[in-house]
């Protein structure tokens, strides 16, 4: 019986710790998925960005250029020019919302 005890306990101490582990965030996905080429600030200066000539998303006149639906549907199903692949999509990973949310998110990079 005591045991049974301390395995009822442990068991609802782990369903806590369980529940307590937060969704990941837009900027923590951010900064695992996007940042390697999009940079953390948004602004593209690393290796990857640099070479692959990922524009600034801090710039307003990018920012204008973009339209929310059209990020997020590259976001989803990854982001093509002329036919050619530019970006994988991430629908394998982040759902609607978290995408949506990443769109929210590069919304607001600021210079
Ligand atoms: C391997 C490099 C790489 C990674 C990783 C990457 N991207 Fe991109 N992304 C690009 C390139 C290249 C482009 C096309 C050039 C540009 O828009 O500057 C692009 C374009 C975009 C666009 C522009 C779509 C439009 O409408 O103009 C958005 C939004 C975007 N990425 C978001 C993300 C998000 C969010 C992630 C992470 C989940 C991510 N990217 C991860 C390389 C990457």
């Amino acid at each position: 019986m005591k045991n049974l005890t301390k395995i009822v306990i442990a068991g609802v101490a782990f369903a806590f710790a369980a529940g307590m582990s937060h969704a990941a965030t837009a900027a923590e996905n951010w900064e695992n998925s996007c940042a390697s080429c999009h940079g953390e600030d948004g602004k593209a200066q690393t290796k990857l960005g640099k070479k692959l000539k990922v524009r600034d998303y801090t710039l307003a006149a990018v920012q204008a250029e973009m339209k929310d639906d059209e990020m997020l549907k590259a976001i989803l199903d990854g982001y093509f020019e002329n036919g050619k692949e530019r970006m994988k999509g991430y629908k394998d990973e982040y759902s609607e919302q978290e995408a949506k949310d990443l769109v929210t998110f590069i919304r607001q990079l600021k210079p």
